[in-house]
């Protein structure tokens, strides 16, 4: 049984919100707690608990129990689904300490009566959450929750804390592009066009990616679902005029944002595609790293397949999934390749998301 709004060696009082008596699992929501946890605290959002606003997770949970919460499922995952034994820490990302203030990118739902809030757990019912404590004090600044949106169903709102402004995007539709800011680099984001959601979290990413590829002068390399170009970028420093990049993206206005935003590294290219397309195209069958970012459902079996006869020497897999990075990984280890590191980073506070960070070698390089 899946309890929400409870901890491990809590007693509660729990109400069964979803299964049969045939079900192999249940669903409950925690609404009585009897014997509480040493780790709970009283929720900062007075929209968090049973029935209320589904965004986040553990509201009720102090920002470091939180950390071994998430460290505890990726261990699980990785035991489980690859059969890899490996002690996980989840690391701070900067930017949030208290773990509210952080999210960017917020997708508000409209009801009927045109209210924007956000949904119930497991439900298309909206609450009307007036001030959601997790986002950032830019997308709160917009006032979206203030006003009514007649004839809307969701209103999108990303905010770039560089420039200190935010797009707002009525059923995702709208003109207007960020720039975002890392390092001495700009990028340019336009309409609602995928960027890291926690402000710390491309900065750090970045870093344990290049930690992870260590990237050399005239080398070749390959960043996969590369989005507006962040990894493809600095990769493009370290392997110089003498290296090549090619940078593969299957949205459009994010490709366009990529050309954009790496026009001025020669050594870069972008293909526009689905990875498990593009990787089929003769001049990219083989480099010597490979950054892959996919969305929440991995990068799956046919893109495994064809990474592993690349011959890369790195391949660094950002996953925000630890269930399918780990279910990947399997795969990768019976084309032998292994998993040599592992990081985890906290940019997703109060929720149970965890965006992870695995380098994997081919298994004959491994001592
Ligand atoms: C998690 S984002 C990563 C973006 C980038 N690495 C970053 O950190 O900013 C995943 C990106 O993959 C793209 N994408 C999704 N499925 C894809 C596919 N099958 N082939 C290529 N790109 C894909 C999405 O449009 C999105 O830009």
């Amino acid at each position: 049984m899946f309890v929400r709004h409870a901890l491990p060696g809590e007693r509660v009082r729990a109400v069964i919100t979803d299964g049969k008596s045939t079900s192999t699992f249940w669903r409950a929501d925690a609404t009585e707690v009897l014997t509480a946890s040493a780790n709970r605290v009283d929720p900062p959002c007075p929209w968090a608990g049973p029935g209320r606003c589904g965004g986040c997770d553990f509201q009720h949970v102090s920002v470091i129990a939180q950390r071994e919460l998430r460290a505890t499922v990726v261990r699980e995952q990785l035991q489980r689904l690859a059969g890899i034994e490996r002690d996980v820490e989840v690391e701070e990302v900067p930017g949030a300490p208290e773990g509210l203030g952080w999210r960017t990118r917020v997708q508000y739902a409209v009801d009927a009566a045109g209210r924007a809030g956000l949904r119930r757990h497991r439900s298309h019912e909206v609450v009307p959450v007036d001030r959601c404590r997790i986002a950032h004090p830019l997308v709160v600044g917009t006032g979206v929750t203030d006003r009514l949106w007649p004839g809307v169903t969701s209103v999108e709102v990303s905010a770039s804390v560089a420039e200190g402004e935010a797009l707002v995007l009525p059923d995702g539709r709208g003109a207007g592009a960020l720039t975002e800011v890392v390092g001495d680099r700009s990028f340019r984001v336009t309409g609602g066009g995928f960027w890291q959601v926690h402000p710390g979290a491309a900065a750090t990413l970045l870093g344990a990616v290049l930690d992870g590829l260590d990237p050399r002068a005239g080398e070749t390399a390959l960043d996969l679902y590369a989005g507006v170009g962040l990894f493809a970028a600095s990769i493009a420093d370290l392997v110089g005029v003498t290296g090549r990049v090619t940078a593969v993206e299957s949205d459009r206005v994010a490709a366009e944002d990529a050309r954009h935003n790496l026009a001025h590294l020669p050594m870069v290219k972008v293909e526009r595609g689905r990875v498990d397309h593009v990787l089929r195209r003769p001049h990219l069958q083989r480099a010597d790293l490979v950054v892959l970012d996919p969305p929440r459902s991995g990068a799956g079996k046919s893109v495994v397949s064809l990474l592993s006869r690349v011959r890369a020497r790195r391949i660094v897999y950002v996953a925000c999934d630890p269930a399918a990075l780990a279910r990947d990984l399997r795969w990768f280890a019976e084309r032998d390749y292994r998993l040599t590191s592992l990081r985890a980073f906290d940019m997703f506070p109060m929720t149970a998301h965890v965006e992870c960070v695995a380098v994997l070698e081919p298994a004959g390089k491994v001592s």
